[in-house]
């Protein structure tokens, strides 16, 4: 399984891959949560990419490609992997097709969520996430027994700084003019799956895990 899962910021793009790796055991590679490591032990990556991923503005493509490469080199990768918020705009998808044709990979499909901004700004300013394990809820969609805490470890539940209203609509404008173009670009390449990401989280599961068995995708 080589997926890519695209679509606009809360489109449940984490949540989904979170699921589909645990089914799948291929390995999950989120790039936001990659740089948002880096940012927190305060590496020179992380010091880079901090001012901009705090704006909504997306980090500089050398620091991805360069870290998401990587990964892919890794031995965790070799049985597959679903990337999430990667690649983010022309030049990364060109960097990462260029890097799949030289080890002669394939990429399956691009799963397109298709989501509605109404949905998406309720998603992002009602979303926790466990500091400890980095579980994602919503405090209404997808709410912990008690709040503020995490179901699976205990530990404490914090909200992004990037999901304040303001930067939420930054994080859309930029996805709209540099994000969106990928749906043209995989359409071309006859690699996009579109679907709603509208639907809950359980339901969107099983449209997927269905396309993947007519697919032949495993
Ligand atoms: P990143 O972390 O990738 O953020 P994003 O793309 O804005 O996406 P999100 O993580 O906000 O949303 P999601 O679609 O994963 O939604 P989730 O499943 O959590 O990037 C952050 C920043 O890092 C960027 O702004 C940029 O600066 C930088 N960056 C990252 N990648 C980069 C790249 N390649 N190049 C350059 N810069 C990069 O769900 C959201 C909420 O909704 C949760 O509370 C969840 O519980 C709930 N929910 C999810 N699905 C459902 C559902 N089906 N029904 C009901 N509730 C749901």
């Amino acid at each position: 399984m080589r997926i890519v899962l695209l679509g606009p910021p809360g489109a449940g793009k984490g949540t989904q891959a979170a699921i589909l790796t645990d089914y799948y055991k291929v390995l999950h590679l989120a790039t936001g949560d990659l740089l948002r490591e880096e940012v927190a032990k305060a590496s020179e990556l992380g010091l880079k990419a901090k001012g901009y991923m705090e704006k909504g503005e997306l980090a500089p493509d050398e620091l991805v490609i360069d870290m998401v490469i990587n990964k892919l080199n890794s031995p965790e990768a070799e049985k597959g992997f679903i990337l999430d918020g990667f690649p983010r705009n022309v030049a990364q998808a060109e960097a990462f097709g260029k890097r799949l044709a030289e080890k002669s990979i394939n990429l399956d499909n691009v799963i397109y969520l298709e989501t509605s901004e109404d949905i998406i700004v309720k998603r992002l300013t009602g979303r926790r996430i466990c500091r400890a394990c980095g579980a994602v809820y919503h405090v209404v969609n997808i709410p912990p027994k008690v709040k503020g805490v995490c179901d699976k470890c205990g530990g404490e539940l914090y909200q992004r700084k990037d999901d304040t209203i303001e930067t939420i609509k930054n994080r859309l404008k930029v996805y709209n003019q540099q994000t969106a173009a990928l749906i043209d670009y995989y359409k071309k390449e006859d690699k996009l799956f579109m679907v709603s990401g509208d639907v809950d989280t359980r339901e969107l599961f099983t449209k997927l895990q269905e396309y993947f068995k007519k697919q032949n995708i495993i």
